[in-house]
């Protein structure tokens, strides 16, 4: 029997910088500031493999599916894959001394009309889950979730009320959140919910998955890592949170070198799914890492939909 390991991540996760304060402003402001000066990124890398996970599972049901965002924080997983929008980008736009004058009540309006005046180019609708209620209330107020959940898996119970809201998830995802939680969290909500989801992580290579995949395992899913490839999370904020990065890795036997030891977090995507799903298709089939995707590049000749049919237009 594994050990649970609740007390190792957040041993673990003592070797990463402290954010708590930035989680729990009334808007992201802070966050994408903060996160953004150290090239924070998942998302953006991460969004392409979820879209493509996302239509792989629509092919399986045959329905657009819910995907319940863990640790969604201010729904910016929800921004980048229903819109066509980028952490990056984001990040710009609170950036503007017009932005920073701004209330977080006039913030939430104006953000809400934002999100509201792009066409939804999402798989699937968003719900969230974190332990910070002012950045559920705001991606809710958005609009980027359907709805929220605030709760503290790790030490709580799921309420009643909230129990109600996972049961239609399809889909499970999170970015930047293991270590934060463990097999507790995700144990409560796979327990409640109706049919058994897939579940999409990405991880940093310094937390093992074994205790995560022995929970889901239990529930009848099979936890397969993609191999030959890794995501970028952002840069380390200092000598000591690389320092400790590298000997936490170094301690678990997982080699740093041209990854980490290049002074940049790494993950692993992970993907849970029942057994029959997992053997009618491989997730090499499914996910396709197109390097460099992301990278600023000059006007490009694109696809676009039109009343006369498929047109070829350049955009900027
Ligand atoms: C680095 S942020 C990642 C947010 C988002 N997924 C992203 O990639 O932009 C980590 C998030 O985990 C949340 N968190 C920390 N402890 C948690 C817990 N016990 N349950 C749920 N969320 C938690 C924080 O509030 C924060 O929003």
């Amino acid at each position: 029997m594994l050990k649970e390991m609740g007390t190792e991540f957040s041993r673990i996760n003592q070797a990463k910088a402290i954010f708590d304060d930035i989680y729990v402003e009334k808007d992201p402001r802070s966050y994408f500031s903060a996160l953004g000066d150290l090239d924070y990124m998942i998302t953006d890398v991460a969004e392409p493999v979820v879209r493509q996970i996302l239509a792989a599972k629509a092919a399986v049901t045959g329905a657009k599916p819910v995907v319940l965002d863990v640790g969604c924080s201010y729904g910016i997983n929800a921004a980048v894959h229903r819109f066509p929008l980028t952490f990056g980008g984001l990040r710009h736009r609170y950036a503007r001394r017009e932005m920073k004058a701004l209330s977080s009540e006039e913030l939430v309006h104006l953000d809400r009309n934002f999100y509201s005046a792009w066409p939804d180019v999402g798989l699937a609708r968003f719900i969230g889950l974190d332990i910070s209620a002012p950045a559920v209330r705001y991606a809710t107020d958005v609009g980027l979730l359907d709805q929220g959940i605030v709760a503290d898996l790790e030490n709580d119970a799921l309420s009643a009320n909230d129990a109600r809201i996972v049961r239609d998830a399809d889909v499970i995802m999170s970015t930047g959140c293991i270590g934060y939680v463990t097999e507790k969290t995700f144990g409560k909500i796979l327990d409640a919910t109706e049919t058994t989801p897939w579940i999409i992580s990405f991880v940093l290579r310094m937390f093992p998955i074994d205790s995560l995949a022995a929970a889901f395992a239990q529930r009848g899913l099979v936890t397969e890592r993609l191999t030959g490839v890794t995501f970028i999370q952002r840069r380390f904020r200092d000598a000591e949170e690389f320092e400790n990065t590298l000997a936490t890795l170094a301690k678990l036997g997982v080699d740093s070198t041209g990854l980490e030891s290049e002074g940049l977090f790494h993950a692993d995507l992970i993907l849970s799914r029942p057994e029959a799903d997992a053997r009618a298709v491989p997730l090499e089939n499914i996910v396709t890492v197109a390097s460099g995707r992301g990278r600023p590049i000059a006007p490009r000749y694109v696809h676009v939909e039109s009343n006369d049919g498929l047109q070829v237009t350049l955009e900027p």
